[in-house]
């Protein structure tokens, strides 16, 4: 009873205090700015977070709707804040009524159709930002009498037409401090006429549209303006030179890809250069692609020093390059490729110690590469390809530990190659191809375990023999060292380079046989051994390959029979040439005259008939192979041939039955089960050989979306490796049983280290966790831009991250990954026709899905990066996603962002604390905290809202590349800084 009282007399006061609300303190003002505002939902068509709930006729003062801020006296709406909402429908010209407003921001959201211009008597706005909607039409003119606008973003719609002038040029628009026009389809000039003044204006943004004409003299009035970006658009005339020169606050300047030219007819690039030197604190240039003529102009070292990228390719500039340059010491990017510049490369180049990419590719550059490159401690790519130099690599690349891409092929080097380039460790792509090298490969080189992309050493004048160390290149996907002097025979070793896809040895002089292993390589697809002495037969494993598409054999002394079967079907004699041995079923090759073998073929199909039903099977890795060779099983083409052409071949791969399971397992026994999933239940096994497994058992009474999964997984972990993805054993299939074999990581998952109570597992320092995340975005990289067939994973959280023994990260559990069908290099993102079927279930889990899914877009390879930066966050915030949810109602990112930049000092220093080394010695308490920062960022860069704003996973696998070099190694970082410091005079 007196529960009941207590509670209708705490009902009555709710109804009061609501009643007041409503009665007394809304007046006349309110209601009508309440009234427009539901017109303006009424206009909204989609609302799946349901922002305007609580968007009420009656109860909510206006004041306290979401989104809406009221000035002090609570009577005046000032400020309709609903950005990233998600919101679709088109924006009502009701908003117009708001007379009071001041914000304005419908960012990041599906609204379409055209800008109200009624919006233009917001007399007292000062800000709009309706940037990266759907809007298309014209901008209304009417939006230029926005008195008192300071901010207007429109950037990233659908607009079309001219841009109005009275935008840029009317009395009223002088306070006008942003702009921002950029990303959509506008036409005509830049309308700002002469006595036009934006005297406020710092930002200005038109990049990416279809502006024409030159850019307008009246933009010198803008005097503060830091921020210029035009590029993408079809400008033309001289370079600004004049107006640039009146603009001493600039910071930013982009005029990439335009139709500028330099002064005097395109022949003289000074006048604009000098224009940039009183700008003190200017930091990016870019002038890509516009053709511009003239040579480099020594004052260009008059710049600022705080300039950090510096863009000049694809243009016209000829002359050599001034050693004046150099004065720019704090450059990080310097890119004169696709030039005509001729002369040498100046030594004194190298003293830019900030930079870390260097493109001079394509001119016509002479002379050495100087030894001095060596001295540039960050450098981490170096592209010299295409040139004219001459003389020797230089033995100084050995210091370059950063160093991961070095190209310098189609150049006239000579000499050998240093055996000391083998201690750059962190090489991914050697490129010394199309010069004049000689001597041998040395094994220092050949040994690079790091090369993951490509090795190619082709057309030079290498000889001797093909080093055994290459064989311990288990990540390169090509190797080419074709149209050499190399000779003796091929080591049966390349065998192990597994992840091998092009191996081009042709146009040398080896030798001997063709190695069995080479035709073993997993994922080979295209492999030239045309032109030397190899003799003997071709071996069969080149013929039941599932990969091989295209293959060489021509001009050779090959012999025996070879029949058109397996990967040979498609071939042609073309592949045959030059090998009067060879006889067989290929189109246009001799007849062999006699055949014994079938009896024994036949009695194989029959044996394998009768086996099938007992045992089950599959793929696994080349390693292990000789540990299971003893089982026996039929190959199920079902679950793991995606092809049919793969289907139909035979192949003898081992096995592991049922029955060994069953033993492995203890039966499937509770004891042994280590962790179950929505898919079913995973048992821990050791085969008879002692190997410790994992066996994920689907739960058969799941439905055929599951299954669908299961057959994914297979699918996508058949046609992955990486050392940073999980790698199948065998999988198991029979109609009542259903399981995929993977090795055990010993270390059990991330999330088992993130978040153990029971003192369980080892807590993870710093240096791990973020060689943790480099090994995920490598992993991830490898899926999206690598691998044979793109995978976008959709389910990445940490319990999906497995550590092996040396802590080493695996990503797993691809079961709702889709297969992308994009072998042009691009992975299509938002062409719902290139995924897989088996779209429509759910992808990820709560608190790591991008945003977009909720939506219905398709699945990508962004929505992948999201939840990336998720788990970046939660790594250094050590707080689950959903913890994050319930605690402070909103997602991790956001609840990160919002302390960004200024109040992340509590989350660094409990992240230091929880992550601290025992080890860890106190000067390298800096780097620790810029990496933990760094690693904020970049999870903040990868959870924007926009899909298309967030970096790739490649460029996010370098830049955690770059922190993990930087941990791992802070005292030679440290150790460079007190040399400078010791230096500076
Ligand atoms: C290089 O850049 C840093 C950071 O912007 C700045 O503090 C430093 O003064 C610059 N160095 C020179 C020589 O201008
Ligand atoms: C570079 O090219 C210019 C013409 O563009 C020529 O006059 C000059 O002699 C060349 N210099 C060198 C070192 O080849």
């Amino acid at each position: 009873m007196i529960c009941l009282q207590r509670f209708s007399v705490f009902n009555l006061l709710c109804l009061i205090i609501l009643l007041e609300a409503v009665l007394c303190q809304e007046n006349a003002q309110t209601m009508r700015d309440k009234a427009s505002l539901l017109s303006f939902r009424e206009g909204i068509v989609s609302d799946p977070h349901r922002t305007l709930e609580d968007w009420n006729s009656w109860g909510v003062h206006v004041c306290n709707w979401s989104g809406i801020k009221c000035n002090k006296a609570r009577d005046h709406v000032v400020e309709l804040d609903l950005s990233g909402k998600a919101l679709g429908g088109t924006i009502s010209p009701s908003l117009a009524n708001l007379s009071s407003l001041h914000i304005l921001d419908l960012s990041s959201n599906f609204f379409e159709g055209r800008i109200p211009s009624e919006l233009g008597s917001l007399s007292l706005l000062e800000q709009l930002s309706l940037s990266s909607n759907l809007l298309e039409g014209r901008i209304a003119a009417e939006l230029g009498f926005l008195r008192k606008i300071v901010y207007l973003d429109l950037g990233s719609n659908r607009l079309t037409g001219e841009i109005p002038m009275p935008l840029f040029c009317n009395h009223s628009s002088s306070s006008l401090q942003y702009i921002d026009l950029s990303n959509n389809s506008l036409s005509g000039e830049i309308p700002l006429k002469d006595g036009c003044e934006l005297k406020q204006l710092r930002f200005l943004l038109l990049w990416s549209n279809r502006l024409v004409g030159q850019v307008p003299a009246a933009m010198s009035n803008s005097s503060k303006l830091k921020w210029i970006d035009l590029e993408s658009n079809m400008l033309s005339g001289e370079l600004p030179s004049e107006i640039i020169q009146k603009l001493p606050k600039l910071q930013y300047l982009y005029l990439s890809y335009n139709r500028f030219m330099s002064h005097d007819g395109n022949t003289n690039l000074e006048p604009f250069f000098s224009s940039l030197v009183n700008a003190s604190n200017f930091q990016e240039l870019e002038l890509a692609g516009n053709n511009l003529g003239g040579d480099l102009p020594p004052i260009i070292g008059n710049l600022s020093t705080n300039l950090v990228q510096l863009h000049l390719d694809a243009n016209r500039i000829y002359g050599s390059i001034p050693p004046h340059i150099s004065n720019l010491v704090n450059l990080t990017l310097l890119n004169l490729s696709s030039n005509l510049l001729n002369g040498t490369i100046p030594p004194k180049l190298c003293r830019m110690t900030m930079l870390e990419r260097v493109f001079l590719s394509n001119n016509s550059l002479s002379g050495e590469i100087p030894s001095a490159f060596g001295d540039i401690p960050h450098l981490g790519l170096l592209d010299l390809s295409k040139n004219k130099l001459s003389g020797s690599i230089p033995d100084s690349f050995a210091n370059l530990f950063q160093l991961r891409r070095l190209l310098l092929y189609e150049n006239q080097l000579s000499g050998t190659i240093p055996p000391s380039l083998g201690k750059c460790i962190n090489l991914e792509i050697l490129d010394l191809s199309h010069n004049q090298i000689s001597g041998v490969i040395p094994s220092e080189v050949a040994g690079l375990r790091s090369l993951k992309l490509y090795l190619n050493l082709s057309s030079n004048h290498l000889h001797g023999l093909l080093p055994m160390e290459l064989s311990k290149m288990d990540m390169v996907l090509a190797v080419d060292l074709s149209s050499n002097n190399l000779s003796g025979t091929i080591p049966s070793q390349l065998g192990s380079c597994i992840a091998l896809e092009y191996l081009n040895l042709s146009a040398n002089s080896l030798e001997g046989s063709l190695p069995d292993s080479i035709g073993k390589l997993p994922y080979l697809q295209n492999l030239d051994v045309s032109s030397n002495q190899l003799n003997g037969e071709i071996p069969e494993s080149l013929q039941e390959s599932l990969t091989l598409k295209k293959l060489n054999f021509s001009f050779n002394n090959f012999s025996g029979n070879v029949s058109s079967n397996g990967a040979f079907s498609s071939l042609t004699i073309d592949s045959f040439l030059g090998n009067p041995g060879l006889c067989g079923s290929i189109k246009g090759m001799s007849h062999c005259r006699k055949k014994r073998t079938h009896h024994l073929a036949i009695l194989s199909i029959i044996l394998s008939l009768l086996i099938t039903p007992i045992f089950c099977v599959f793929g696994y890795p080349l390693m292990h192979r000789s540990k299971f060779q003893r089982h026996q099983a039929v190959f199920d083409q079902e679950e793991l041939g995606d092809d049919e052409e793969e289907g139909k071949k035979e192949h003898k791969y081992p096995r592991i039955s049922y029955e060994q399971l069953i033993e492995a397992t203890g039966g499937f026994s509770p004891s042994s089960l280590i962790g179950s999933g929505r898919f079913g239940h995973v048992y821990k096994g050791v085969l008879q050989d002692n190997s410790v497994i994992a066996v994920k058992v689907l739960d058969l009474k799941t439905d055929e979306e599951i299954l669908g999964s299961f057959k994914r997984e297979c699918r996508v972990l058949k046609r992955t490796r990486h050392r940073n993805l999980i790698r199948i054993i065998t999988a198991c299939s029979r109609p009542d049983f259903k399981a995929l074999v993977l090795p055990l990581m010993s270390n059990g998952s991330l999330e088992r280290h993130l978040y153990s109570n029971h003192g369980l597992s080892v807590r993870l320092n710093l240096i791990q966790l973020v060689s943790i995340c480099s090994d995920v975005a490598e992993g991830l990289s490898y899926l999206h831009h690598h691998s044979p067939v793109r995978v976008v994973h959709c389910d990445l959280k940490p319990s999906n991250i497995l550590l092996d023994e040396d802590m080493t990260a695996l990503v797993t559990d691809f079961g709702i990954a889709r297969l992308v069908k994009g072998d042009d290099g691009n992975v299509p993102t938002n062409d719902s026709a290139s995924f897989s079927s088996a779209d429509g279930l759910l992808c990820g889990s709560i608190g790591y899905i991008a945003p977009e899914y909720a939506l219905g877009k398709t699945i990508s390879t962004e929505g992948d990066v999201f939840s990336f930066g998720v788990l970046l966050l939660e790594i250094v915030t050590g707080r689950r996603p959903t913890d994050v949810l319930a605690h402070e109602g909103s997602t991790l990112h956001e609840w990160v962002k919002r302390q960004y930049p200024h109040r992340l000092d509590p989350i660094v220093q409990q992240a230091l604390e929880r992550c601290a080394a025992s080890s860890m010695p106190k000067q390298y308490n800096k780097v620790w905290r810029d990496v933990v920062l760094e690693l904020i960022e970049l999870g903040l860069m990868c959870t924007q809202y926009t899909p298309s704003l967030r970096p790739n996973m490649q460029d996010i696998a370098y830049e955690i590349g770059r922190l993990k070099d930087y941990i791992c190694n802070p005292s030679s970082f440290l150790i460079e800084e007190i040399d400078l410091k010791v230096e500076a005079p």
